[in-house]
């Protein structure tokens, strides 16, 4: 299997692409951990997921949370973490005319602070050689009205990878993101969102779909293992071909 005895950390686990992370890295053979704010939600993810995988309850844009949790994780499976997946993260519409300055800083908050102290906090628990992934988006490369602050904080993400790829490949650390287009999740329903809309927003993907949040979970997993030994500092798109393909 291709995490046999290796400890991983998900961020944002208790639902969506982070919860189908944790079960694709589960069946590949690792113990890990996942977190979320809410503890019930968390609980029940860990229950389903099965006994390799501890829920701890920790919000990923606290620095003092973070260092909770990494110090519970290596004493628990009494081993540091080899890969980290910073997948937490919130959408809002955020319409430039009626969102204050407070509203757009709660999203980068938690979608930048959150991916820099979920790093920044691990990097004493790493084990070497280790695999770090940011989750960002295809928003981060497409202006969408309603959304500069999701935008924007996706685009932050993309950056950071880069960034913190540079500062620690000589420690052995690879760093790179991941940059999902549409994928069938409860993120959409804390945006109002409909799955009848979803499928009407689908209809421009040229695949002609959402992804299911496994397919996101396969890639992460590729970005996670040796098969991706000679990457960093990359963007993967994993998107049914929106970023890439013309609608022409
Ligand atoms: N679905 C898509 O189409 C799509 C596309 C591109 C990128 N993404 C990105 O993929 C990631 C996962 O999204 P998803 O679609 O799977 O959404 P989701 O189902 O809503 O999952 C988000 C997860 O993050 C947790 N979370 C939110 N804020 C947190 C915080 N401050 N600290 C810790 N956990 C937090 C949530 O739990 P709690 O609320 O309990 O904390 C939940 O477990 C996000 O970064 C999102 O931006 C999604």
């Amino acid at each position: 299997m291709l995490l046999d005895h290796k400890l991983a950390v998900v961020t944002g686990a208790s639902t969506g692409i982070g919860f189908a992370t944790a079960q694709r890295f589960v069946s590949e053979g690792a113990r890990v951990v996942i977190s979320g704010r809410d503890a019930q939600k968390l609980h029940r993810a860990a229950q389903q997921l099965g006994e390799d995988v501890l829920p701890v309850v920790a919000d990923a844009a606290s620095p003092a949370d973070m260092q909770r949790l990494y110090k519970t994780a290596v004493e628990h499976f009494q081993r540091d973490v080899d890969v980290l997946v910073a997948n937490a993260g919130i959408s809002r519409q955020t319409p430039v005319r009626e969102t204050s300055l407070e509203q757009f800083s709660d999203v980068l908050n938690t979608n930048v602070g959150g991916v820099y102290s979920t790093v920044r906090e691990a990097l004493p628990s790493l084990s070497r050689p280790a695999s770090i992934v940011l989750v960002a988006s295809l928003a981060a490369n497409q202006g969408t009205k309603n959304f500069s602050a999701y935008c924007a904080s996706k685009a932050a993400v993309v950056s950071l990878a880069k960034s913190f790829a540079a500062e620690f490949v000589e420690l052995g650390i690879r760093v790179n993101s991941i940059s999902p287009g549409v994928a069938n999740t409860p993120i959409f329903d804390s945006l109002g969102m409909s799955e009848a809309q979803l499928l009407e927003w689908a209809k421009v993907i040229p695949m002609k779909r959402p992804a299911d949040p496994a397919e996101i979970a396969a890639a992460i997993l590729f970005l996670a293992t040796d098969a991706s030994r000679y990457m960093t500092g990359a963007d993967l798109a994993v998107d049914g071909g929106m970023s890439g393909i013309s609608p022409f």
